[in-house]
């Protein structure tokens, strides 16, 4: 038994951050982990390896579609998918290296083990319970699935059975439209399955905006991948080789359709995680979704007890973890811990990216907010039209009509996930469009977008 004044459950990228600012403030800090390898679902099964794969999948891409034009001619590679895996087991398994070296910098203990709370102050793990004057649960989310629809790992998976597949499927069918669904439809269809997206919604990445939605399903639809919209999946019958998903469309509830598939990927979102900690008997509020309910310092009702990450309310995002894992900490340091849940962007890795951040134009013309909205389309951007990313791509920004202020953004286009960012630091420091439009961006790059839109809020852009 040890005793230490934080123990924080779970090294995802909120609770393995979390551990290193608590080291940092000079908290006597653990980690328990039961998996294997630290980082949790995404730097093992998540956003990491479905990078590694849309990685290696965007450059066969470029060598079938653009090589030639760019006069690099000769035959196109073909796919070892196994070899294709092992980069990305690889690509994994530094980064998971990468945090077990950073635990051992900050002289953070890793307990190896699922973890319990017997009581307040108290963890155990196995057959040892240790000692803690403070409790961060970081236990992260697992994909939902939907009734009628049982998992197997193997021809109806969810995003883990669908980064280690042991052959690239003939048809394979996506259910839901969202992040996951769009990332990893991509690499299919890429790697040259026929592949269908069956979404319950008119659109795309529920929630995002609007344009975005329209302009991103546009370029998907260019790149191979089939749309069935307005469907809701009612089931999915599965045979050990194949399955029939089956679904109605809103216009024809009555109707049963059919789709058939090789493997059914499951992508209707995901669900607070905290099951073996004993949260009921130690009497944890949690919210009507079943996450744990928090206060606006990561506090449960339980003192001495605090959660953060995809297990709270909030969206579920490694970087939104990590905020949060950072604050907490500052909170249990004594320090003040805040988090700007106004500022957190969002973004999906796909060819061209897409990123948003704050409020959409919809949300805020709902709200009867008097606003301008300046867009710049890349097809006037030099630099990307030479990496042949120009197409449908923009980046549109809103301000408040009478201040300037920016208040919301949304890119589709080329280094979307990161040109995001100018605009996350504009916001945070209260920045106007004029703010952005008037700093002095390199030239050729991706971000004078950023710079034209922002000039659109005002006197207009130059190139367009
Ligand atoms: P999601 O919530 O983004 O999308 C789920 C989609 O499934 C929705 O469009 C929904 O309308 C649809 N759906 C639900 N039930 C359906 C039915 N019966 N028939 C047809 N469609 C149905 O969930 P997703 O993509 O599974 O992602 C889970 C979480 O992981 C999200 O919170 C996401 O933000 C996060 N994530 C983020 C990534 C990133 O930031 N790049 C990457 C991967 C995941």
């Amino acid at each position: 038994m040890a005793s230490y004044d934080v123990i924080i459950i779970g090294a995802g990228p909120g609770g393995y951050v979390s551990a290193i600012r608590c080291a940092q403030l000079g908290l006597k800090t653990a980690i328990i982990e039961g998996r294997e390898t630290l980082g949790g679902t995404c730097l093992n099964v998540g956003c990491i390896p479905s990078k590694a794969l849309l990685h290696a999948t965007h450059m066969l891409h470029e060598a079938e579609h653009n090589f030639a034009g760019m006069g690099l001619k000769g035959k196109s590679p073909s796919v070892d998918w196994n070899q294709m895996k092992s980069y990305k087991e690889d690509v994994v398994g530094q980064n998971t290296g990468g945090i077990e070296f950073l635990m051992k910098k900050n002289k953070i203990d890793w307990i190896k083990g699922w973890a319990s709370i017997p009581a307040a102050g108290q963890v155990k793990v196995g057959d040892d319970t240790h000692e803690a004057k403070n409790i961060v649960i970081a236990s992260g989310s697992v994909p939902s699935s939907l009734p009628g629809v049982e998992i197997d790992e193997k021809i109806v998976v969810t995003s883990t059975g669908a980064l280690d597949l042991p052959k690239v499927p003939k048809k394979m069918v996506v259910i839901g439209a969202g992040v996951i669904g769009l990332e990893l439809g991509s690499v299919y269809a890429r790697l040259g399955s026929e592949v269908t997206v069956v979404e319950y919604l008119d659109a795309v990445c529920p929630g995002m905006d609007k344009d975005v939605q329209r302009g991103f399903k546009r370029i998907l639809e260019k790149q191979g991948l089939n749309f069935i919209m307005g469907a809701a999946v009612q089931g999915v019958d599965a045979t050990k080789t194949k399955a029939k998903v089956k679904y109605a469309l809103k216009k024809t509830p009555d109707t049963e359709e059919v789709i058939d598939a090789d493997v059914v990927l499951v992508a209707t979102g995901r669900k607070a995680y905290a099951d073996g900690l004993g949260l009921e008997a130690l009497g944890v509020k949690l919210t009507e979704r079943g996450q744990i309910a928090t206060d606006s310092q990561w506090r449960t009702n339980v003192p001495g007890i605090y959660a953060i990450g995809d297990v709270i309310e909030g969206p579920m995002l490694a970087h939104k973890a990590e905020d949060e894992g950072m604050a907490v900490a500052d909170v249990i340091g004594g320090k003040h811990g805040h988090v700007n849940y106004g500022v957190i962007p969002g973004v999906v890795y796909t060819t061209p990216e897409v990123a948003t951040v704050g409020a959409t134009e919809d949300a805020l013309k709902a709200e009867g907010r008097k606003i301008k909205v300046g867009k710049f389309n890349f097809m006037a951007n030099a630099r990307a039209k030479a990496v042949h990313q120009a197409e449908g791509g923009f980046v549109k920004i809103i301000t408040d009509k009478e201040t300037d202020r920016v208040l919301g953004a949304a890119i589709i286009g080329p280094g979307a996930g990161d040109l995001i960012h100018e605009i996350c630091v504009a916001m945070e420091f209260g920045a106007s469009a004029e703010d952005i439009a008037l700093t002095c961006h390199a030239h050729p790059t991706y971000s004078e977008a950023v710079r034209e839109a922002a000039l659109a809020c005002g006197d207009g852009a130059i190139h367009s």
